[in-house]
């Protein structure tokens, strides 16, 4: 077993460390209060090569490892984890689910222009009376030959307005439950698909959550992936791989907390001497970065379980539940030994904790997480 990252991980690493110093930072906090979507930060992360890491290179992908990509998700993460979730959704869901389960015209039309940043995509599953439930899909889709009819509503979906490419899970037939469930490409600007209104969140305020209505809009056949009924089955196997994402998030966020609070320990001075002299600060610290070595051993390990072939829906699951939890501890705890500091924007740790919360939340809750592996350990 190697713990050292390759000389590749490390020029990966690098070059997602210094765009986020150099492009990400300057205008963060401007961002997150204004609600502003990062446009031209992920179009230079289309340039760079960031926004379709894994996919195939025919395809315009960077045939990249999974470790590759935890990689710069954390890094990105660190400073901005509204930009992260961009690149997230974009890479592990949408190009990862095409890659893998798309047909040759679909890959030509659509990865193409996902992999390199030209567009960006959004995976489309929740619904108001569907979440953790996600079997209990409204949203139809009725065959009618050469293409299907869709209806219904999606709820919170990432990039919702800056997407241009929208997979979107539909009831085919109810009769089957969750066999009858479909995914489809469906295009921004076709007859019938109405953006709602963007959500105003706690966190991650630089991304754009909306609802997205789809009234009769017609899909052409081709645009359904897969066999009919795989819509299920293609929804759980791309995000089992997009929570080894999610979890990178929350890793990036707890790590970028902690080097914030160690920074400040160092120079802050309290009772004559800086406070990383007191052994109550020293102690958080410590405990901080214990925590974060262990997330992200987890969040490596269930990368390399992908790149291996081996299963991850266990490791991946584990993961995220763990970092998440680290990602919240942290950013608190980075907060408190900022003191009164820590409560005002200025100092980045008080975002980075609103920003953890939700990876409590998306790509499964903490409590789904907790079905997953209790399902996989007591299966065996
Ligand atoms: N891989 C392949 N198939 C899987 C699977 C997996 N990891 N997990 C489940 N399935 C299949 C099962 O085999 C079953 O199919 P068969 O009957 O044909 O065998 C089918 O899916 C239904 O499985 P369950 O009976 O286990 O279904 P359930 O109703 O008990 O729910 C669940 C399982 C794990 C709770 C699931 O509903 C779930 O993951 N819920 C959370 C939804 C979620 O994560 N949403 C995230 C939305 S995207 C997002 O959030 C993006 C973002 O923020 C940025
Ligand atoms: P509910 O399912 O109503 O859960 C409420 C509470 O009950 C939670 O604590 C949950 O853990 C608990 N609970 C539910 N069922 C169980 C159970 N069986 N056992 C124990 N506890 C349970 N979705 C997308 O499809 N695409 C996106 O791009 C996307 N982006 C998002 C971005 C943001 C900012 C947010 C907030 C959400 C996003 N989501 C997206 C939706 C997200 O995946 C759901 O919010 C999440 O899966 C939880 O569903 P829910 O909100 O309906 O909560």
């Amino acid at each position: 077993m190697d713990f050292k990252l390759t000389e590749e991980h490390q020029m990966i690493r690098d070059a997602a460390r210094d765009f986020a110093k150099n492009e990400l930072l300057d205008g963060v906090i401007e961002r997150d209060n204004t609600q502003t979507f990062p446009a031209e930060q992920i179009k230079k992360l289309g340039e760079l090569g960031f926004m379709g890491m894994m996919a195939d290179p025919e395809y315009g992908g960077g045939g990249m490892d999974t470790i590759s990509y935890v990689i710069a998700m954390e890094e990105l993460s660190k400073v901005d984890a509204s930009a992260s979730v961009v690149v997230s959704v974009n890479n592990s869901l949408v190009c990862w689910g095409l890659d893998t389960y798309g047909s040759k015209e679909q890959k030509e039309k659509y990865l193409t222009k996902l992999t390199t940043g030209e567009s960006i995509g959004a995976f489309c599953l929740s619904e108001p009376e569907a979440g953790s439930d996600a079997t209990s899909q409204k949203t139809t889709a009725i065959d009618k030959g050469d293409h299907y009819i869709l209806n219904g509503t999606k709820n919170w979906i990432t990039n919702g307005n800056s997407a241009d490419y929208y997979l979107v899970i539909a009831q085919t037939d109810r009769e089957k439950k969750h066999r009858g469930i479909n995914a489809f490409i469906v295009e921004k600007g076709w007859e019938g698909f109405e953006i709602g209104p963007k959500e105003d969140k706690m966190g991650i305020r630089g991304s754009d959550t909306h609802s997205l209505i789809f009234n009769d809009v017609k899909v052409p056949k081709e645009n359904r992936i897969g066999e009919d009924g795989f819509g299920f089955k293609f929804a759980m196997k791309t995000l089992a791989g997009g929570r080894i994402g999610i979890a990178a998030q929350a890793l990036g966020i707890a790590a970028g907390a902690y080097e914030l609070a160690k920074e400040y320990s160092k120079v802050r001075k309290a009772f004559g001497t800086e406070i990383m002299n007191h052994q109550a600060i020293a102690f958080m610290l410590a405990d901080m970065h214990t925590k974060i070595e262990a997330a992200r051993l987890l969040v490596y390990k269930s990368a390399a379980d992908k790149d291996n072939g081996d299963n991850y829906d266990l490791s991946g699951a584990m993961a995220k539940l763990y970092a998440s939890q680290v990602a919240m501890e942290v950013a608190t705890d980075a907060v408190q030994v900022h003191g009164g500091n820590g409560y005002v924007k200025e100092y980045h740790v008080e975002r980075l904790m609103r920003d953890a919360k939700i990876t409590q939340i998306y790509e499964g809750t903490s409590e789904i997480q907790k079905i997953v592996i209790s399902r996989s350990v007591l299966k065996d």
